[in-house]
């Protein structure tokens, strides 16, 4: 068969990394008809350091279409993306699309596959945050609806589903609980990771940290970057946590350039917050091993601070990741400087449950691929191969 990965964010390079290594794995076993992989990059994230390092360390395949297209507003952006993918999806003759999360690259990879009556493939489906005002939850909702092979990484999403109406075998969706891909990832490249004493030795603003000495933060939501009360008021509470415990905090560029705008200099951070650019995977997963703390608005850190025992902070008002709150891993803090210097110390005297495994045992990715392929991929548009 041949599947059509449209990828252009750099949380869907991280599950695309533990796709296409488990495409390979079912390509070298010949247990049935080969898969062929075209990858598509949108061109969203573009910088070296969001993009390039990514598909160099994880050594995933390069991409066969790079579109070039970002910056732009929200509309144009999805606009100019559906109408390339179209172009490809028209020149490629896909069997299926695969997209991943919910960024901008998702919903125009699945309508631009939808209205040419390829069936889409949603990794990551069924998260719900309820809060309308994000990006991402109208791109998941409308990916979902849109999608017919919906792979979900928990049993909250497989119930969201439901209360969606889509469920397994009903309306032509199938609906699979696939566990996480991103588990699979950690596990694998966590053993590829450098010792954090060689990014803190590559970083002159972390040259005096050791082990358990920080605290991780990452903020990148456009509900925080983009309203400078907020903005303000999450680094006044990383400047604070930072007088106790030093903040380690990779700079988004969105976030960078809000910052700029709101008069918030960087380097005047120092030594609280020893802000730093973005970093590649394999640092990434260095970091969170040696933290102590993570505190982040990001979807898919919240995560891997559980993958790796780290308790999290999260800057928001609520989660995809509900499951990590109940087992008392996850604390949402939202963005008053109050709450999350509170939340940030009540970690130190508490003991969350970091041994149970909401997602998965680290291979949803070759359940993902066998069932791709064994899926009969015309059907969906009542056609005969
Ligand atoms: C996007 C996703 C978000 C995801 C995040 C991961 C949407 C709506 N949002 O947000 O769900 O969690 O990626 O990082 O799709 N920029 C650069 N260099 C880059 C990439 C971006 O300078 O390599 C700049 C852009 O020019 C833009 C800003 O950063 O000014 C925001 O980028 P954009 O891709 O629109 O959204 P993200 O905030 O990255």
């Amino acid at each position: 068969m041949k599947l059509l990965t449209v990828i252009g964010a750099r949380p869907q390079f991280v599950k695309a990394a533990a796709v296409s290594r488990a495409v390979a794995r079912w390509n070298a076993g010949a247990r049935g008809e080969g898969i062929r992989e075209i990858i598509v990059h949108t061109g969203q994230h573009y910088d070296r350091n969001m993009s390039d390092v990514f598909f160099e360390e994880m050594e995933i395949p390069r991409p066969d279409r790079f579109l070039a297209v970002h910056s732009l507003s929200h509309g144009a952006m999805t606009g100019r993306m559906l109408e390339a993918v179209e172009e490809v999806i028209v020149e490629e003759k896909p069997d299926a699309v695969l997209v991943y999360g919910d960024t901008n690259t998702t919903l125009a990879g699945a309508l631009a596959a939808v209205k040419l009556h390829v069936p889409v493939a949603h990794v990551e489906a069924g998260l719900r945050s309820w809060n309308r005002r994000m990006p991402e939850e109208i791109n998941r909702v409308l990916t979902d609806h849109a999608g017919q092979v919906l792979f979900c990484p928990t049993e909250t999403a497989v119930r969201n589903l439901e209360a969606e109406g889509i469920r397994d075998g009903e309306g032509g969706a199938r609906v699979y609980l696939s566990g996480d891909v991103m588990l699979d990832a950690a596990l694998f490249y966590a053993g590829k990771a450098p010792e954090a004493a060689a990014v803190f030795a590559g970083e002159p603003l972390l040259s005096d940290l050791s082990d358990k000495s920080f605290a991780l933060a990452t903020v990148h939501r456009a509900d925080n970057t983009d309203d400078p009360e907020r903005l303000s008021a999450i680094f006044g509470a990383l400047s604070e946590i930072g007088r106790e415990t030093p903040v380690v905090l990779p700079l988004h560029p969105r976030t960078r350039g809000r910052l700029a705008a709101a008069g918030i200099k960087a380097e005047r951070l120092f030594p609280e917050v020893r802000v730093i650019g973005p970093v590649g995977y394999l640092s990434m997963l260095a970091l969170l091993s040696a933290c102590k703390l993570v505190l982040t608005d990001s979807g898919g850190l919240q995560k891997e601070a559980f993958f790796f025992g780290k308790p999290c902070v999260t800057l928001r008002e609520e989660t995809e990741w509900t499951e990590l709150c109940g087992l008392g891993a996850n604390v949402l803090a939202g963005c008053d400087a109050d709450a999350v210097c509170c939340a940030a110390r009540d970690f130190a005297s508490k003991r969350p449950d970091f041994s149970a495994k909401p997602y998965g045992e680290g291979r949803a990715a070759d359940g993902i691929v066998e069932i791709l392929a064994g899926l009969d991929m015309p059907a969906f548009f009542g056609r005969t191969p």
